[in-house]
């Protein structure tokens, strides 16, 4: 077994076996892979995050009565790292990650690393996993940083004590191909308005999804999007991602009005678009009107930009063109050349690693 040794400021950390992966053989989807290591920050309540170190990846231990376990003070942030075709490793717009996790952890009354701490924790993570970024067109390395009270508690007073960890994975699609989505009626993700947490990558945000997805998926559908809570007429979100709908070559997606989450890849599309002369509003999109649009897609980091070939309401099902002709991969085309320095990044949005 080869050892080597890996110096990140004052950690000094053995990495095991280094031995190649043989990415043709790996079925990767988007499912944990255990990799190398982790990275581990821990703070007091009134504290500030200082120092945190690299760790081999594994279980952690908490406390059953740690407030993320019992009354789910915590947050999560996905990002990737992207191999380029000459071997270089990029991260895309880090810092957006950063900063949208410090406005969750103030929602949720947690101290949260600086926009300096985040990026530079997230470089040595991938550093010290980077035999699991995948080549170029074989996937990328999802990287998942979660902040959370470890703290234990029983009464409702935020965490004693805070736990900020970057672990990651290497992944390919999301999702396998266009999504036929049901538009959900009787559950929703979040209170509309700016009061709720559904702007905030809160991790109660999300399991309250399950139900409506399981039920969607057993009548064939890929997954769920979900409606305004206030007057169940207005599109908001999909379970994972963002949405957009395109009719006559406008590109529309809803305002971010506290309830839907401002997606990084979201709003990179809307800057690409932009840039590629396409008409693009953020606006209040009603259920009617995505049903005679002329294309749909959806937006986030796991999902990248991924087209939607229907959308059910009801008993309506409309139906939307997809495919190498349409608008959303011409935009998925560009984000992912820009992420992968394939094409050239003018706005500075990747960061080397
Ligand atoms: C992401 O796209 O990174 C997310 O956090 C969504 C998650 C459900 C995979």
């Amino acid at each position: 077994m080869v050892l080597f040794f890996v110096f990140y400021d004052s950690n000094v950390v053995a990495v095991g076996n280094c031995a190649d992966i043989n990415w043709d053989e790996h079925e990767l989807g988007f499912s944990p892979v255990p990799t190398d290591f982790m990275y581990v920050m821990k703070c007091a309540k009134g504290d500030k995050f200082s120092q945190g170190s690299l760790v081999p990846y594994g279980n952690i231990e908490i406390s059953p009565f740690a407030v993320i376990l019992n009354y789910g003070q915590g947050i999560f942030e996905g990002l990737k790292a992207y191999r380029t075709e000459d071997g270089r490793i990029l991260l895309f717009r880090p810092e957006e990650n950063a900063q949208r996790m410090k406005i969750g952890a103030d929602r949720l009354c947690m101290p949260s690393p600086s926009i300096d701490q985040f990026v530079t924790a997230v470089k040595q993570t991938v550093l010290a996993n980077k035999r699991w970024v995948p080549p170029l067109e074989k996937g990328t390395l999802y990287i998942r940083p979660l902040l959370i009270g470890t703290g234990a508690s029983l009464s409702l007073t935020p965490a004693p004590e805070y736990t900020f960890l970057i672990y990651c994975t290497p992944v390919t699609s999301y999702h396998k191909s266009s999504l036929n989505l049901k538009v959900e009626s009787k559950f929703h993700r979040a209170i509309t308005g700016s009061g709720g947490t559904g702007g905030i990558k809160s991790v109660t945000n999300y399991a309250p999804v399950y139900t409506a997805i399981t039920e969607a998926k057993a009548n064939g559908f890929s997954d769920v999007l979900f409606l305004d809570s206030a007057t169940g007429k207005n599109i908001e979100e999909v379970s994972s991602c963002n949405v957009f709908v395109v009719k006559d070559n406008v590109i529309s997606t809803p305002e971010t009005n506290g309830a839907i989450l401002p997606g990084i890849t979201r709003k990179s599309i809307i800057d690409i678009a932009l840039d590629l002369g396409y008409e693009v509003m953020e606006r209040t999109i009603s259920v009617e009107e995505i049903l005679v649009a002329d294309e749909v897609f959806c937006t986030g980091t796991a999902v990248v930009v991924n087209s939607v070939s229907s959308v059910t309401y009801k008993e309506t099902r409309a139906e939307y063109k997809t495919g190498a002709e349409t608008l959303s991969e011409k935009l998925r085309k560009t984000l992912v050349g820009i992420q992968t320095g394939c094409v050239e990044d003018k706005k500075g949005w990747t960061l080397r690693v």
